[in-house]
């Protein structure tokens, strides 16, 4: 058992993607637990895109974290001492743990204990494929996309966690799917491994023709990830009664000059009377254990697969977040704690 609990604190907030001075790397004892509070050590970290918006001067969804604060974060953990019912020593918990080495479990910081029917699933899937990522998948893309036999999908950041889980969603209900991607790598990697039937590679100079060859019948749903010039020219070729999934705006999120300009084909929405849905996963939360079990047997099946990119080292958790701004991770990015 550590000594000591290590925290990244957060410093001071970013202009861009975050740099030396972002957090401070703290030491302090190992919480003591009360009554109706169980101690957990965390040792995995789930690296979200969404971390970038949470240290921005603006709320989100959630109240901006302080400066001061432990950065926030989802992770996995195991109860290690216990004063409480619910988190009997030994069991695995899922939740807000945030960058530190032990976090505090209780009524008022509830963390989901792992059932033991999942407990057999790799760590690194139960914070991706099996927790809040394949759920985004799953409710943004057959509740909201709603694709049909026949439709064409396109899925941007195709080759991370959400949209790897989200375009094979769309393949099982018999969809045409399209993914956009950084480089010939991921692009080959989705079609050969996850099989999508085409990819565009947004890195490309070309990308733009990529798109209009790779969807010749128009786009009748978007699962929107990045935003930006790729989602403009994305919502330019949507047919009648498109859908659009707005899932995340990655390609804004470390703006330095403000709010990244609107779409210029946004008048496309209005003529093709698409229908585009922003959504929250959290508001879904009630029905993730539905999500997870069904997500559980098509895995089980082969019908689909997961990916995972393990970066290693407590340290290492401010490069990991970039990474995701830097295209360097595949599937779901997730940090394995010493
Ligand atoms: N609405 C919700 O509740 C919810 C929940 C989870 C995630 N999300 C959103 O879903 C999206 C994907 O999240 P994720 O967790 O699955 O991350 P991810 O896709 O595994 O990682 C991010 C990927 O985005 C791509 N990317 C980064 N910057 C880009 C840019 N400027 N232009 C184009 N592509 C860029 C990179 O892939 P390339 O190598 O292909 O560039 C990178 O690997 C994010 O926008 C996130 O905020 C939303």
């Amino acid at each position: 058992m550590r000594e000591e609990n290590r925290r990244f604190a957060l410093a001071e907030r970013p202009q861009g993607l975050i740099d030396d001075n972002t957090y401070d790397l703290e030491t302090d004892p190992v919480p003591e637990i009360g009554e109706g509070e169980a101690l957990v050590r965390v040792r995995w970290i789930s690296v979200d895109p969404t971390n970038r918006t949470w240290i921005g001067e603006e709320p989100t969804y959630l109240p901006p974290v302080q400066i001061g604060e432990t950065m926030r974060a989802l992770g996995l953990g195991e109860v290690v001492a216990s004063n409480h019912e619910r988190y009997p020593v030994g069991a695995l918990v899922n939740g807000l743990t945030g960058w530190q080495d032990y976090t505090v479990a209780s009524d008022s910081n509830p963390l989901m204990v792992v059932p033991d029917s999942a407990k057999a699933a790799p760590p690194a899937s139960l914070l991706g494929i099996l927790g809040m990522t394949g759920c985004t998948a799953y409710f943004g893309m057959l509740e909201i996309g709603e694709p049909k036999e026949g439709d064409t999908v396109v899925v941007s950041a195709a080759a991370g966690a959400v949209g790897s889980v989200a375009g094979q969603l769309a393949k099982l209900k018999g969809a045409r799917v399209v993914g956009i991607a950084g480089g010939p790598e991921k692009c080959a990697w989705v079609i050969d491994e996850l099989g999508f039937d085409a990819a565009v590679d947004y890195k490309a100079d070309d990308w733009r023709q990529q798109l209009k060859d790779a969807t010749p019948d128009g786009i009748d749903v978007d699962f929107e990830n990045v935003g930006g010039e790729i989602m403009d020219a994305v919502f330019a070729r949507l047919n009648i009664g498109a859908r659009v999934a707005l899932c995340g705006l990655i390609s804004g999120y470390n703006a330095e000059d403000g709010r990244p300009a609107g779409p210029a084909s946004f008048g496309n929405l209005l003529i093709k009377r698409v229908k585009l849905q922003g959504f929250i996963i959290l508001d879904y939360y009630d029905r993730f254990g539905e999500a997870i079990r069904q997500l559980s047997e098509w895995m089980g099946e082969g019908k689909i697969k997961s990916e995972q990119t393990v970066v290693e080292g407590f340290e290492n958790l401010p490069h990991a977040l970039n990474m995701l701004f830097k295209g360097e991770n595949k599937g779901k990015l997730v940090v394995k704690l010493d």
